[in-house]
């Protein structure tokens, strides 16, 4: 089911007259020759010195792939994350064929930490700055099951929020060097308070409260986060886009839209880059908001920083 964390940063030469052309050659030559040469592959889209670099995670589809064509349009090198290729490349195809901008595509699970490591030491080694990083890759409410992560762990906390606090922080040195650099978290108005003898939800699950734990783990990973980084000219903000967008996960709840994916990505936008607004807050929509209670008590958010740290190996 899962797949392993790669990059696809080019579409196959079959899709492409020129490349296509380039393969034919290639064969006839290599008929001629004594060692075979191959097609040689597209070079990979890499960002100009100048250019920003921004990192949107789950930009497959819904309140992602918008962000991430916006920015595109704005002339930024956009990272393009999430599972389905298929649609990944998709984005990454409108957007270098839009331009100014330019994109690639990287597949990896945020339900296994080994693909969230490889993924984020790909990023690592192959991007020297990174401007921005919009954690927005989530799993919704539905289907109202528990499921597990391939690390044994509740399967939306893991996806939703410790993946979140791993890639972060193994993502921190490029931050650092390209400040200022700014952190978006998608979160939610849902929000379940943590039951810390029961992070797992053994009991009484319900994927709703699942859904919302881990969005408030966001919200308090962000205020913490923003604390610890007074000073470093990084803002970290969490945000509620808008309510019921019609995207994926929202439809497949069986919710009836509310509000548009545009409305979600001006909130998120405005994260990346306004210069109005300050870091460490909670926005719903464009308004700085009051998160649940939990994230303003000092001694849960000491432990559910704790737990990840355990959890993910992160110190
Ligand atoms: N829609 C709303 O009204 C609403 C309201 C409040 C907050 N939000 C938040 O907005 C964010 C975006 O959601 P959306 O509404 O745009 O939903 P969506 O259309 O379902 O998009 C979810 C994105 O996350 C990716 N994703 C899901 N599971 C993943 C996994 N295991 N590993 C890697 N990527 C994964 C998906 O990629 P693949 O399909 O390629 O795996 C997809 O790109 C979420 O954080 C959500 O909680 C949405």
């Amino acid at each position: 089911m899962s797949q392993d964390c790669h990059v696809v940063s080019e579409r196959s030469p079959a899709n492409s007259p020129g490349l296509t052309l380039a393969l034919i050659l290639a064969m006839l030559s290599s008929a001629f020759l004594t060692s075979t040469p191959q097609a040689s592959a597209q070079a990979p889209v890499r960002p100009t010195s100048d250019q920003q670099v921004a990192l949107v995670t789950g930009s497959t589809s819904g309140l992602g792939r918008e962000v991430a064509l916006r920015l595109g349009t704005m002339g930024w090198h956009v990272i393009v994350h999430g599972r389905n290729q298929e649609r990944g490349m998709q984005v990454v195809d409108e957007i270098n064929s839009q331009g100014p901008g330019n994109a690639r595509f990287y597949a990896a699970d945020l339900a296994s930490f080994a693909q969230v490591r490889e993924f984020g030491e790909s990023l690592l080694r192959e991007y020297e700055r990174m401007d921005v990083l919009v954690n927005n890759a989530g799993f919704g409410s539905a289907p109202n099951e528990r499921l597990v992560s391939e690390d044994g762990h509740e399967f939306r906390f893991q996806v939703n929020y410790l993946s979140t606090f791993l890639l972060t922080h193994m993502l921190m040195p490029r931050l650092r060097s390209s400040v200022p650099s700014r952190i978006v978290n998608v979160s939610s108005l849902a929000q379940s308070p943590i039951d810390f003898e029961d992070v797992m939800i053994e009991n009484n699950f319900s994927g709703g409260r699942a859904y919302g734990q881990s969005k408030l783990a966001q919200i308090m990973f962000t205020f913490d986060l923003a604390e610890e980084l007074e000073g470093a000219d990084i803002m970290v903000n969490s945000l509620h886009p808008a309510t019921y967008m019609p995207t994926g996960m929202v439809l497949r709840a069986g919710a009836r839209p509310r509000a548009t994916i545009d409305e979600g990505a001006d909130a998120v936008m405005q994260l990346v880059v306004s210069e109005e607004i300050e870091g460490g807050q909670f926005f719903r929509g464009l308004v700085p908001a009051r998160a649940n209670a939990q994230a303003y008590d000092m001694q849960a958010r000491a432990k559910l920083k704790a737990l990840s740290q355990e959890l993910t190996g992160i110190r």
